[in-house]
């Protein structure tokens, strides 16, 4: 039986030895990691700055309006709440703010590559507590959006939520608002998995289309697992108190005290998200997928809606003969670490889906480029090729092993 602290030392071999191709991860910054490893963590601070439930709040207070200040700078936002401590909390928050029990909220479905908060139906809060009406992509994979004004005059919902997790196209957020346009709808969007395609100016940006926006801070910002929600000039017009109604949904609706040590890690990957190097890490980030989107296609992979046109792709694998999860089983007994996905219209459940969803984050933060993304579609077809051939998926994971050397984790 291992201690912890070797485990700890096993997980962070295995991070440096393989290729991280989950697009929902990342590597932090060594400053980030040392923030929430700080002493922090030791603070109670319920409420915010200025209006703290607990005494010694003096430093921490400055940290979060620090935190608070980069997020409405880099956004271009009035307000933001920076205390969410994940993701799906964020949106929690959200709609606890600003519907009530059994209102309706739409979201994109799983199989088209929206999130399970976004009303997936039954098993999420947002299905369960809410009313929840999905919409979905066409066979192509746009956006019929003739069809999702249809669908918002019909069923009036509350909120449309505008974000997806598996989705390789750029959204639309201009389209979206002219589909709701007239209506009273609330305009929600979760840019998580493409935040720093949005600041870099790649990706069409939220914020004048939208009344709110939230995002994980731990994918493609490098910062460390927490969220943040803002509310845009669109929402303040559309309701004065919508900034005020997110916070008291937050603290005390949802959480008591924030984690400051997360708060810190926020700052920090916020002030960095706005330098010069940041913009060249996005803009390589979308070079390396377009480059394995392409190496990968002309290895005979089908790629769903044809390619990527942000940081993720899908690949169907039914052509290969073999799931989703059978490929990621295969790959990471390569040294390359994906997840098994749903397509859309996936004919496979949501358990065993058709898929696998690759992206480069992670590897572009080790620095890989073009280069690394032709060799690495190799290692992919041929792991896939040779799944059951012992030699060479260890010929491979040796290989990865050493590719992976030459782009030590910073
Ligand atoms: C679009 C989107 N929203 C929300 C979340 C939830 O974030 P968390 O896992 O931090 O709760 C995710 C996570 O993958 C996501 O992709």
């Amino acid at each position: 039986m291992h201690t912890i602290t070797e485990l700890i030392q096993k997980e962070e071999a295995r991070q440096r030895e393989t290729l991280m191709l989950i697009p929902s991860e990342n590597y932090t910054y060594p400053e980030v990691r040392a923030a929430v490893g700080s002493v922090l963590m030791h603070k109670y601070s319920e409420g915010y700055p200025g209006k703290r439930y607990y005494q010694g709040n003096e430093f921490i207070d400055q940290i979060e309006n620090k935190a608070i200040e980069t997020a409405k700078e880099l956004f271009k936002v009035p307000h933001a709440n920076v205390q969410p401590l994940s993701g799906s909390p964020a949106n929690a928050a959200v709609y606890m703010g600003l519907l009530k029990p059994g209102d309706t909220i739409m979201g994109m479905n799983l199989s088209s590559g929206g999130h399970l908060t976004h009303g997936h139906p039954n098993i999420t809060f947002s299905g369960k507590f809410f009313r929840s009406v999905q919409y979905g992509i066409e066979i192509d994979g746009s956006i019929d959006f003739v069809k999702l004004r249809e669908q918002i005059l019909t069923e009036k919902p509350q909120i449309l939520v505008i974000g997806t997790s598996a989705y390789p196209k750029l959204v639309d957020f201009g389209k979206f608002a002219k589909a709701a346009e007239g209506t009273d709808t609330i305009l929600m969007a979760d840019i998580s998995h493409f935040v720093g395609l949005v600041i870099a100016g790649l990706h069409p940006d939220p914020v004048p289309h939208v009344h709110v926006v939230t995002t994980t801070t731990h994918k493609m910002l490098r910062g460390p697992r927490g969220a943040m929600i803002l509310v845009t000039e669109k929402g303040i017009a559309k309701d004065p108190d919508m900034g005020k109604k997110i916070d008291k949904a937050v603290f005390p609706g949802l959480q008591g005290g924030p984690h400051n040590n997360v708060t810190a890690g926020i700052a920090l990957a916020l002030e960095k998200a706005g330098t010069d190097s940041f913009t060249q890490y996005a803009k390589q980030l979308v070079l390396n997928a377009k480059t394995l989107a392409q190496e990968l296609m002309e290895r005979g992979f089908t790629l769903t809606g044809g390619g990527t046109e942000n940081h993720l792709m899908l690949l169907d694998v039914r052509n290969k003969g073999l799931t989703g999860k059978e490929a990621a089983v295969a790959l990471e007994s390569a040294g390359i670490v994906v997840n098994a996905n749903a397509i859309p219209f996936d004919p496979s459940p949501p358990g065993n889906p058709s898929g696998v969803r690759i992206g480069p984050p992670a590897i572009t933060a080790r620095g890989m480029g073009e280069n690394e993304m032709k060799i690495i579609a190799t290692y992919i077809h041929d792991a896939i090729e040779n799944r059951t051939n012992e030699e060479v998926l260890v010929r491979i994971k040796d290989e990865v092993r050493a590719l992976c050397k030459l782009f030590p984790i910073t």
